[in-house]
């Protein structure tokens, strides 16, 4: 894989950049900046090199349709303020889009193409949507670690029409945690939460043998609590996972890793209520489950005291709503505590579990932050990411 550091002359050429600017936004208001500061290097060192950036980008899953509550504009916006540099986001249809349309004034450094995802083409992988986007620029970049999970046109097909290269950030990230993987010390917890069940489930498996503890929170606990027979109300789940279950726990039996999930949880009748504390036999129909309760986090606290190594990625609970923050924060609190005597090596993923922990501003009190949150997960599991391949 070669890094863009080692190109060469950039002087005037067109970079096509694939960053992930999947940053929360809250009634177009980006609520974590995390994932946009950690991409600036690579913007400082183009534009130093005179070199000409087209950004591509997704923010949210909207499917292949156009969804103005998706739009990249607040982030490109937000970009502006921080490169300090005029940035055009281009609305026109890519299909329809030449090279010579995107750079007319001269001063024009950067633009900006809107979310790659209102294009059914980009999930598909569609070979002549990534020749389209190829015919723009003269080389491309993946600065996008955090979404090299996905076999998406501006990650993988991309690559065979364009000389690619590896971005700074993607670089930083994929050192760290190789880092981490060869030299991690046991006891290993790896605690998996957040909503994004699909993402996650079927890689829990892989896990088993790498790890002693598998701590499932947030919504895939709730589909684990189900499958054991629990009402879990209105709350979100997963359907027809029994399978990948069964074979969780019987895969955690062979081989000694202890898979922990809520005892007890923290429920509300919608996502803006006050929390009520609930034993597992008393959710109504009408519950929703959006936070760990006291025992879980006890138990939680008492695993995290005794591990060398802690590995999270995905909140506990419902944080946006601080009625629901706590089991995150708690969880937070206590590896905190723990790296402060240096009795823990801790690795915390994801956009989500990085917004959570820069409310509490603790973002320095962990060894290694990584932007990713599905591909943290699938690199742990030991996959060649497809984006990282595709580079090769
Ligand atoms: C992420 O936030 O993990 C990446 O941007 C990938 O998003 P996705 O899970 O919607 O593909």
């Amino acid at each position: 894989m070669e890094n863009i550091r080692d190109y060469g002359d950039l002087n005037q050429k067109k970079v096509l950049l694939r960053l992930d600017l999947n940053v929360p936004l809250k009634d177009g208001v980006i609520t974590d900046q995390t994932r946009i500061d950690k991409i600036l290097p690579i913007i400082k060192f183009l534009i130093s090199n005179n070199s000409k950036i087209i950004i591509i980008s997704h923010v949210g899953r909207p499917k292949g349709k156009k969804n103005k509550d998706l739009s990249l504009k607040p982030i490109c916006e937000n970009l502006e303020k921080k490169v300090q540099k005029k940035i055009r986001v281009i609305y026109e249809d890519i299909f329809k889009l030449k090279k010579e349309d995107l750079f007319k004034d001269p001063n024009d450094r950067i633009v900006f193409l809107e979310n790659i995802r209102f294009y059914e083409e980009e999930e598909n992988n569609d070979a002549s949507f990534a020749k389209r986007l190829a015919q723009l620029a003269d080389l491309f970049v993946n600065d996008a670690f955090s979404c090299s999970h996905r076999s998406h046109a501006s990650l993988c097909k991309i690559t065979e029409f364009l000389p690619s290269f590896a971005g700074l950030q993607l670089e930083t990230e994929i050192n760290a945690l190789k880092k981490v993987t060869t030299e991690i010390k046991k006891p290993i917890t790896c605690i998996i939460g957040g909503s994004k069940i699909s993402t996650k489930i079927g890689i829990i498996k892989n896990l088993i043998p790498k790890f002693n503890n598998i701590i499932i929170v947030g919504g895939m606990a709730n589909t684990i609590l189900g499958y054991k027979g629990n009402q879990i109300g209105k709350s979100i789940r997963e359907e027809n996972c029994e399978q990948i279950i069964d074979e969780i726990f019987k895969i955690s039996k062979s081989h000694f890793c202890k898979i922990i999930y809520p005892e007890d949880v923290l429920v509300g009748k919608h996502m803006n209520d006050s929390s009520q504390i609930k034993e597992l036999n008393k959710i109504k129909n009408d519950d929703l489950i959006l936070d760990i309760g006291p025992k879980t986090i006890d138990k939680i606290q008492k695993i995290i005291e005794i591990s060398e190594t802690v590995l999270w990625n995905g909140p506990a609970g419902y944080f946006e709503n601080p009625n629901f923050a706590n089991g995150s924060y708690e969880i937070a609190k206590a590896i905190i505590k723990k790296n402060k005597d240096k009795s823990i090596f801790s690795v915390v993923g994801g956009g989500d579990t990085i917004a959570l922990i820069n409310q509490i501003s603790a973002i320095d009190n962990f060894n290694f932050v990584s932007t990713a949150g599905g591909a943290f997960l699938e690199y742990l599991e030991g996959k060649e990411l497809p984006g990282i391949k595709a580079l090769k």
